[in-house]
Protein backbone atom coordinates (compact mmCIF):
# COMPACT_ATOMS: atom_id res chain seq x y z
CA UNK A 1 0.00 0.00 0.00
CA UNK A 2 1.69 3.27 -1.12
CA UNK A 3 2.76 5.82 1.46
CA UNK A 4 -0.14 9.00 2.10
CA UNK A 5 1.41 12.01 0.12
CA UNK A 6 1.85 13.85 3.18
CA UNK A 7 4.52 11.20 4.14
CA UNK A 8 6.25 11.37 0.91
CA UNK A 9 6.02 15.20 0.78
CA UNK A 10 7.55 15.24 4.19
CA UNK A 11 10.13 12.40 3.22
CA UNK A 12 10.94 14.62 0.37
CA UNK A 13 11.79 17.62 2.07
CA UNK A 14 13.88 16.16 4.61
CA UNK A 15 15.97 14.15 2.03
CA UNK A 16 16.57 17.53 -0.34
CA UNK A 17 17.28 19.55 2.89
CA UNK A 18 19.70 16.61 3.65
CA UNK A 19 21.58 17.07 -0.12
CA UNK A 20 21.65 20.75 0.50
CA UNK A 21 23.44 20.80 3.44
CA UNK A 22 26.82 19.81 4.81
CA UNK A 23 26.00 16.31 5.00
CA UNK A 24 28.45 14.26 3.42
CA UNK A 25 26.76 11.07 3.28
CA UNK A 26 22.79 12.44 2.96
CA UNK A 27 21.50 9.09 1.76
CA UNK A 28 22.93 6.93 4.10
CA UNK A 29 20.18 4.78 6.66
CA UNK A 30 20.89 2.40 9.18
CA UNK A 31 19.39 -1.37 8.34
CA UNK A 32 18.57 -3.16 10.80
CA UNK A 33 17.38 -7.04 10.18
CA UNK A 34 16.48 -9.79 12.10
CA UNK A 35 18.94 -12.81 12.16
CA UNK A 36 18.67 -16.26 12.78
CA UNK A 37 18.93 -16.51 16.39
CA UNK A 38 16.07 -13.85 16.80
CA UNK A 39 18.40 -10.87 17.63
CA UNK A 40 18.71 -7.55 15.60
CA UNK A 41 22.01 -7.07 13.07
CA UNK A 42 21.89 -3.50 12.02
CA UNK A 43 24.26 -1.66 9.99
CA UNK A 44 24.71 1.61 7.34
CA UNK A 45 23.45 1.38 3.36
CA UNK A 46 22.99 3.87 1.23
CA UNK A 47 19.27 4.64 -0.66
CA UNK A 48 19.29 4.63 -4.15
CA UNK A 49 15.87 4.82 -4.99
CA UNK A 50 12.77 5.38 -3.50
CA UNK A 51 8.98 6.53 -4.39
CA UNK A 52 5.85 5.83 -2.56
CA UNK A 53 6.33 2.37 -3.00
CA UNK A 54 9.42 1.96 -1.02
CA UNK A 55 12.72 2.58 0.10
CA UNK A 56 15.70 0.69 -2.30
CA UNK A 57 19.65 -0.38 -1.03
CA UNK A 58 21.69 -2.45 -2.89
CA UNK A 59 23.91 -5.15 -1.65
CA UNK A 60 25.77 -8.84 -2.03
CA UNK A 61 22.62 -11.15 -1.28
CA UNK A 62 25.09 -13.35 0.37
CA UNK A 63 26.42 -10.88 3.00
CA UNK A 64 24.85 -11.72 6.17
CA UNK A 65 21.97 -9.06 5.50
CA UNK A 66 20.90 -10.56 2.49
CA UNK A 67 20.73 -14.00 4.02
CA UNK A 68 18.98 -12.53 6.78
CA UNK A 69 16.48 -10.55 4.71
CA UNK A 70 16.32 -13.99 2.45
CA UNK A 71 15.05 -15.84 5.85
CA UNK A 72 13.15 -13.51 6.82
CA UNK A 73 12.06 -10.24 5.07
CA UNK A 74 11.53 -7.82 8.28
CA UNK A 75 13.23 -4.50 8.30
CA UNK A 76 13.81 -1.54 9.98
CA UNK A 77 15.61 1.84 8.64
CA UNK A 78 17.13 4.91 10.31
CA UNK A 79 18.05 8.26 8.81
CA UNK A 80 19.41 10.89 10.97
CA UNK A 81 20.46 13.97 9.45
CA UNK A 82 22.68 15.60 12.41
CA UNK A 83 22.57 19.52 11.07
CA UNK A 84 18.83 19.25 10.10
CA UNK A 85 18.12 17.70 13.58
CA UNK A 86 15.80 15.63 11.65
CA UNK A 87 15.35 11.66 11.75
CA UNK A 88 12.90 9.35 9.64
CA UNK A 89 12.19 5.75 10.62
CA UNK A 90 11.03 3.00 8.20
CA UNK A 91 9.66 -0.18 9.56
CA UNK A 92 8.15 -2.81 6.47
CA UNK A 93 9.28 -5.97 4.32
CA UNK A 94 12.14 -6.02 2.47
CA UNK A 95 11.11 -7.47 -1.34
CA UNK A 96 13.97 -7.76 -4.02
CA UNK A 97 13.94 -5.45 -6.65
CA UNK A 98 13.57 -7.15 -10.00
CA UNK A 99 16.45 -7.74 -12.48
CA UNK A 100 15.68 -5.32 -14.92
CA UNK A 101 15.74 -2.57 -12.01
CA UNK A 102 19.02 -4.12 -10.20
CA UNK A 103 20.86 -4.69 -14.28
CA UNK A 104 19.70 -0.45 -14.76
CA UNK A 105 21.28 0.44 -11.71
CA UNK A 106 24.21 -1.40 -11.41
CA UNK A 107 25.06 -0.71 -15.29
CA UNK A 108 25.08 2.90 -13.68
CA UNK A 109 27.89 2.16 -10.88
CA UNK A 110 31.51 3.58 -11.63
CA UNK A 111 33.65 0.35 -12.85
CA UNK A 112 35.70 0.33 -10.38
CA UNK A 113 32.54 -0.55 -7.79
CA UNK A 114 30.93 -3.00 -10.66
CA UNK A 115 34.44 -4.78 -10.33
CA UNK A 116 34.63 -4.92 -6.59
CA UNK A 117 31.25 -6.55 -6.70
CA UNK A 118 32.33 -9.35 -8.12
CA UNK A 119 35.94 -9.51 -6.02
CA UNK A 120 34.19 -9.47 -3.05
CA UNK A 121 32.35 -11.85 -0.79
CA UNK A 122 31.22 -9.48 1.28
CA UNK A 123 30.75 -10.71 5.00
CA UNK A 124 32.92 -13.61 4.39
CA UNK A 125 35.99 -14.11 6.02
CA UNK A 126 39.32 -13.08 4.21
CA UNK A 127 42.48 -13.79 5.51
CA UNK A 128 43.95 -10.11 4.58
CA UNK A 129 43.84 -7.07 2.12
CA UNK A 130 46.07 -9.07 -0.40
CA UNK A 131 43.64 -11.55 -1.11
CA UNK A 132 41.04 -8.50 -1.60
CA UNK A 133 43.27 -7.00 -3.97
CA UNK A 134 44.30 -10.37 -5.85
CA UNK A 135 40.93 -10.91 -6.49
CA UNK A 136 40.49 -7.21 -7.54
CA UNK A 137 43.29 -8.17 -9.90
CA UNK A 138 41.76 -11.43 -11.12
CA UNK A 139 38.46 -9.82 -11.99
CA UNK A 140 39.81 -7.24 -13.67
CA UNK A 141 41.69 -9.02 -15.54
CA UNK A 142 38.39 -11.23 -16.47
CA UNK A 143 36.24 -8.03 -17.80
CA UNK A 144 39.13 -6.57 -19.64
CA UNK A 145 37.74 -3.77 -21.68
CA UNK A 146 34.36 -5.53 -21.41
CA UNK A 147 31.05 -4.14 -19.70
CA UNK A 148 31.06 -5.73 -16.51
CA UNK A 149 27.44 -7.75 -15.85
CA UNK A 150 25.77 -7.51 -12.61
CA UNK A 151 27.00 -10.46 -10.51
CA UNK A 152 24.07 -12.76 -10.10
CA UNK A 153 24.21 -12.39 -6.18
CA UNK A 154 24.63 -8.93 -5.91
CA UNK A 155 20.97 -6.93 -6.22
CA UNK A 156 18.55 -4.88 -4.28
CA UNK A 157 16.07 -4.39 -1.85
CA UNK A 158 13.12 -2.56 -1.74
CA UNK A 159 11.59 -1.70 2.07
CA UNK A 160 8.10 -1.81 1.73
CA UNK A 161 6.64 0.26 4.46
CA UNK A 162 4.05 -0.16 7.13
CA UNK A 163 5.27 2.60 9.37
CA UNK A 164 7.37 5.57 8.80
CA UNK A 165 7.78 8.36 11.41
CA UNK A 166 9.48 12.06 10.98
CA UNK A 167 11.06 13.36 14.24
CA UNK A 168 11.83 16.94 14.22
CA UNK A 169 14.26 19.04 16.91
CA UNK A 170 12.56 21.55 18.51
CA UNK A 171 13.75 23.61 21.47
CA UNK A 172 13.75 22.55 24.59
CA UNK A 173 13.83 18.87 23.63
CA UNK A 174 10.01 19.26 22.96
CA UNK A 175 10.29 17.76 19.83
CA UNK A 176 7.94 17.07 16.98
CA UNK A 177 6.95 13.50 16.30
CA UNK A 178 4.22 12.59 13.44
CA UNK A 179 3.75 8.57 12.84
CA UNK A 180 2.17 7.04 9.63
CA UNK A 181 1.24 3.44 10.49
CA UNK A 182 -0.68 1.19 8.01
CA UNK A 183 -3.07 -0.25 10.02
CA UNK A 184 -5.80 -3.05 8.31
CA UNK A 185 -5.04 -1.32 4.82
CA UNK A 186 -5.30 1.89 5.81
CA UNK A 187 -2.78 4.80 7.00
CA UNK A 188 -3.24 6.43 10.43
CA UNK A 189 -1.60 9.56 11.49
CA UNK A 190 -0.61 10.16 15.03
CA UNK A 191 1.41 13.02 16.92
CA UNK A 192 3.60 11.15 19.39
CA UNK A 193 4.52 12.84 22.83
CA UNK A 194 8.76 13.14 21.89
C1 LIG B 1 27.94 5.22 5.02
C2 LIG B 1 27.96 3.75 4.65
C3 LIG B 1 27.24 3.31 3.55
C4 LIG B 1 27.22 1.96 3.20
N1 LIG B 1 26.46 1.57 2.14
C5 LIG B 1 26.36 0.25 1.84
C6 LIG B 1 25.46 -0.20 0.83
O1 LIG B 1 24.73 0.58 0.18
N2 LIG B 1 25.41 -1.54 0.57
C7 LIG B 1 26.17 -2.44 1.27
O2 LIG B 1 26.08 -3.63 0.99
N3 LIG B 1 27.01 -2.05 2.26
C8 LIG B 1 27.11 -0.73 2.57
N4 LIG B 1 27.94 -0.32 3.58
C9 LIG B 1 28.68 -1.35 4.36
C10 LIG B 1 27.72 -1.95 5.40
O3 LIG B 1 27.53 -1.05 6.48
C11 LIG B 1 28.21 -3.31 5.94
O4 LIG B 1 29.49 -3.18 6.51
C12 LIG B 1 28.29 -4.37 4.85
O5 LIG B 1 27.22 -4.26 3.93
C13 LIG B 1 28.25 -5.76 5.46
O6 LIG B 1 27.09 -5.90 6.25
P1 LIG B 1 26.52 -7.35 6.66
O7 LIG B 1 27.70 -8.21 6.97
O8 LIG B 1 25.62 -7.11 7.83
O9 LIG B 1 25.76 -7.89 5.47
C14 LIG B 1 27.98 1.03 3.96
C15 LIG B 1 28.73 1.48 5.06
C16 LIG B 1 28.71 2.81 5.40
C17 LIG B 1 29.51 3.26 6.60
Amino acid sequence: MALPGEAVERFRECLEAAVRSDEIEPTAMCLSTVNAAGGVSSRMVLLKDWDESGFVFYTNLESFKGRQLGANPSAALVFHWKALEQQVRIEGQAVPVSDAEADAYFASRPRGSQLGAWASDQSRPMSGRAELVARVAKTEARHLARTVPRPPHWSGFRVVPDMIEFWYGRPSRLHDRFRFTLTDGTWQKQRLFP
